[in-house]
C-alpha cells in the first residue's frame, strides 16, 4: 500500500475526481477526510470507503470560506493526529462564453471557488505540516490553465493563477519538506463535464472535446486518482512545483 499511515483531507471529494482518488487513497491505506460542500454526496463516498474496509470521514466545508476551511484542516488534524496530504480539489466550470457576456459576479465566484479556496486551504495546512516536518498539497488546476481554449477566459484564468500559485509555494516550502504540485486534466468525464458545454449541443460538444484529445479518449476520474496516488506518495520525493499533466497529449 503506497498510502498506508498518512491522513489526507481532499476538498470536492463528493463527486468526480475528489470521489476517485478518496477511494483509491483509502485502498493505499490512507486516512481520508471527504470534504465537500454538500454532506449528501461526501456521506455517501465515506459509506463506500467504510464497506470497501477504508478508514474516512466526512467533513463539509465551503473551500471559498475562511473559516470553514480553518475548521475543515482542524477537523482532520484533531480526527487523525496529523495531515499528511492535503488535496485542493473542489471547483466550479464555465461554459463557453464570449468575454463581453462574461457576468463580474460570476468571475469573482471562479476565482473565490477555484483560487482562494487554494490560498486558504494552504494557508490553514501548512502549520500543520511545518510542526510535523513535512507534507504534500495537489492542487487541481488544468488543461485550461496551460492551453487554454476560447470562450472559457475566467477558468481558464482561475487554473493558471492555480499552476503559478503552486510554483511559489513550492520553493516556499521546500525548506520545510513540503511539496506542491498541480494536477492538470484534460476534458474528464464527471458531472462537471457538462457544465462547460455552454450553449453546444451535448453530443457535439462531447466529440469535439475527444477530438482534441491525442490519445483519442477523454480522461476518466480514475485516471486522476492513479496518478494523485503517486505524487502523493514517498516515491515522488523529488517532485514539486509541477504541472502534471495528465490529458492524452492535449497540451503539446
Ligand atoms: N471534469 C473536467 O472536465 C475537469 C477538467 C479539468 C479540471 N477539472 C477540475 O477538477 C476538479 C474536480 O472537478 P470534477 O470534474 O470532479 O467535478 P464534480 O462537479 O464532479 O465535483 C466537484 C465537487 O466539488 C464540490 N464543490 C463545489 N463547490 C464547492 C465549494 N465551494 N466548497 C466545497 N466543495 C465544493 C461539489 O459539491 C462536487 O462534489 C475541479 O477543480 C475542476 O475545475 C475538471
Amino acid at each position: 500500500m503506497r498510502l498506508a499511515g498518512k491522513a489526507a483531507l481532499i476538498t470536492g471529494a463528493g463527486s468526480g475526481i475528489g470521489r476517485a482518488t478518496a477511494e483509491l487513497f483509502a485502498r493505499e491505506g490512507a486516512r481520508v477526510a471527504v470534504a465537500d460542500i454538500s454532506p449528501e454526496s461526501g456521506e455517501v463516498v465515506v459509506e463506500s470507503i467504510r464497506e470497501d474496509g477504508g478508514d474516512a470521514i466526512f467533513v463539509q466545508a465551503d473551500v471559498s470560506n475562511a473559516g470553514a476551511v480553518a475548521k475543515m484542516v482542524e477537523a482532520t488534524a484533531q480526527a487523525y493526529g496529523r495531515l499528511d496530504i492535503l488535496f485542493n480539489n473542489a471547483g466550479i466550470p464555465m461554459g463557453f462564453t464570449p468575454i463581453e457576456e462574461v457576468d463580474d459576479e460570476f468571475f469573482d465566484r471562479v476565482m473565490a471557488i477555484n483560487v482562494r479556496s487554494v490560498h486558504l486551504g494552504c494557508k490553514h495546512a501548512v502549520p500543520q505540516m511545518k510542526a510535523q516536518g513535512g507534507g504534500v498539497i495537489l492542487n487541481t488546476a488544468s488543461t485550461a490553465g496551460i492551453r487554454p481554449r476560447p470562450g472559457l477566459s475566467a477558468y481558464a484564468a482561475s487554473k493558471g493563477a492555480v499552476i503559478a500559485m503552486t510554483k511559489a509555494l513550492a520553493l516556499e516550502l521546500a525548506p520545510f519538506k513540503i511539496r506542491v504540485v498541480s494536477i492538470n486534466p484534460v476534458a474528464t468525464d464527471t458531472p462537471m463535464l457538462p457544465g462547460f458545454f455552454g450553449q453546444m449541443d451535448p453530443a457535439e460538444a462531447r466529440a469535439r472535446f475527444i477530438a482534441s484529445v491525442p490519445m483519442g479518449r477523454l480522461n476518466r476520474p480514475e485516471d486522476i486518482a492513479h496518478a494523485a496516488v503517486y505524487l502523493a506518495s514517498d516515491a515522488a520525493e523529488m517532485v514539486t512545483g509541477t504541472a502534471f499533466e495528465i490529458d492524452g497529449g492535449r497540451d503539446i
